[in-house]
């Protein structure tokens, strides 16, 4: 059955197609996804395209797609479970259910599949499309909307677009600088449907929501000396500008700003960034590639793929995934109310995590680094904490970063991150977690170039022996 519209990314458009046919035979599906801003947007996408279908489901999520996991799974008896944002790592344990009867599993996913195979699994990574940057959870997701929706009511489900550009960013795909390879196919398909815009601009954090002192000291991950994490260097900055930066009392944020005035204010902190001495190669950092929502408020967290992605981290991280879906399947009441509750959270917990690192530094091993943050970082957002201490100054990135943090009594959560010139080296972080973790009695996986692992706890400075072996063979 074709759409009317051509598929966006014909390489994957058998695979959709038959996940699709497949959720098409199915009286109720469980609909199981992952607890972070591209699972949220990926089951936002699906779920929308199975009410469009008028295919009866029900949704879950989940922190990590463990072994207890898919049994709790299998035991909802529904005889069709679609994972999204997860399910290819572990696709061993899945399709021993399948074997046994228990239900169909049908995957859409972009993680580093498992050495078991499905019928119905469309994965980026099987095509030979990279799944840590051209292809999100949601973007997969969104696959199998488009070819899901083909009712003959001529509508084709492209409005999914921006969700599934949403997922992609929150899963930092677009940290070069703007979307490509098949997620530029989305960001068309988001384009020509009228959702989605793509501008060239400032890649600072908060351009719909910050007001522009705020904006401007918040923005560290090019650090501009006395504007960055500099209150008074800020105002002073915006004071020099010939532009009119207040609005009465108030500053007025970046989205309040003509064009002409924008374009007045990046040119000048370009020129301090220079006067500054920063090298052009972090310069070039300063612009990239903006994705805004256009069906969304304009000055709303909504209208930001990047600010949108972070309000989702703040929800499903803190165990109110039912918050996050409810924004993303257009919930702009109650919902956004508690989910802007949850990120003035979220905000301090990333701040205090990131002061923390800082403050204790890293341990640095012979082929990586790590710390270790016990229960000082919440385990659901020390990915994002190692991220976000990775790409700071003074942390060394020709060397991974390997974070630790407290589960439980019994239980350690790591999370790994490298670079794309170590991945281009032989860096692979998914197959690092996999195997050191094996060897210390847990389990892992993830991305090439972002990863992570559980591990039992007590086991640390094994797995970190491990893991530097590992590492040190991948890139000798
Ligand atoms: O589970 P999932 O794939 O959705 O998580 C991806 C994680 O990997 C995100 O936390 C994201 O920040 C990180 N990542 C990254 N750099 C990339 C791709 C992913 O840090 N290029
Ligand atoms: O949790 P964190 O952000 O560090 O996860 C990085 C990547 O590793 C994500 O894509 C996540 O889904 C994956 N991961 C995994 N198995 C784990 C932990 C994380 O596949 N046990
Ligand atoms: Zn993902």
């Amino acid at each position: 059955m074709a759409t009317s519209v051509p598929a966006p990314v014909p390489a994957l458009a058998d695979r959709a197609e038959r996940c699709a046919d497949r959720l098409r035979e199915a009286d109720r599906v469980l609909l199981a996804s992952h607890i972070d801003a591209d699972g949220l947007t990926s089951a936002g996408v699906a779920a929308t395209a199975l009410r469009r279908a008028g295919i009866p489901f029900e949704t879950v999520f989940k922190k990590q797609l463990d072994d207890r996991e898919v049994a709790s799974i299998a035991a909802r008896e529904y005889g069709t479970v679609l994972f999204t944002d997860f399910g290819s790592g572990q696709l061993d344990a899945i399709a021993e259910y399948e074997r046994r009867g228990a239900f169909t599993p049908v995957v859409a996913d972009h993680h580093q599949p498992a050495d078991a195979e499905t019928e119905f699994h469309l994965n980026p990574l099987l095509e030979g499309i990279d799944g840590a940057s051209e292809l999100s959870g949601a973007g997969a997701a969104y696959l199998l909307a488009r070819a899901l929706e083909d009712d003959g009511n001529g509508r084709d489900n492209r409005d999914l677009a921006a969700l599934a550009v949403v997922g992609a960013v929150g899963d930092m795909q677009a940290s070069g600088g703007e979307l490509h390879g098949a997620n530029a196919a989305l960001v068309a398909d988001g384009v020509d449907a009228g959702v989605l815009e793509e501008s060239t601009d400032l890649a600072v954090y908060g351009k719909q929501t910050r007001p522009l002192p705020k904006l401007l000291e918040y923005a560290t991950d090019v650090f501009i000396p006395g504007i960055s994490n500099s209150q008074r260097g800020s105002i002073e900055f915006l004071s020099e500008l010939d532009v009119d930066c207040r609005d009465g009392e108030d500053w007025k944020r970046w989205v309040d700003l003509s064009d002409a005035e924008r374009q007045r204010l990046a040119s000048a902190l370009l020129q301090r960034a220079v006067e500054r001495g920063v090298p052009s190669g972090k310069i070039d950092r300063l612009v990239g590639t903006t994705y805004t929502l256009l069906a969304e408020p304009e000055g709303t967290e909504l209208r930001d793929a990047s600010e949108f992605s972070t309000l989702l981290n703040a929800t499903a991280r803190y165990e109110r995934a039912d918050v996050g879906l409810a924004v993303c399947l257009g919930n702009r009441g109650s919902g956004l109310d508690r989910a802007r509750e949850l990120l003035r959270n979220h905000r301090r917990n990333l701040s205090e995590g990131l002061q923390y690192v800082k403050r204790e530094g890293v341990t640095r091993e012979e082929h990586l680094q790590w710390f270790d943050a016990g229960e000082e970082i919440r385990e659901t957002i020390v990915g994002i904490v190692a991220g976000m201490a990775y790409g700071s100054d003074g942390v060394d990135r020709s060397v991974p970063i390997i974070a630790f943090a407290r589960k439980n009594d019994e239980e350690t959560k790591v999370s790994a991150r490298g670079t794309g010139t170590l991945v281009r080296k032989g860096l692979d972080l998914s197959a690092v977690m996999g195997e050191a973790s094996a060897a210390v009695g847990g389990k892992g996986g993830g991305h090439d170039v972002a990863a992570g692992a559980t591990v039992p706890a007590g086991s640390e400075a094994e797995f970190v022996a491990e893991a530097d072996r590992i590492v040190g063979e991948q890139l000798g």
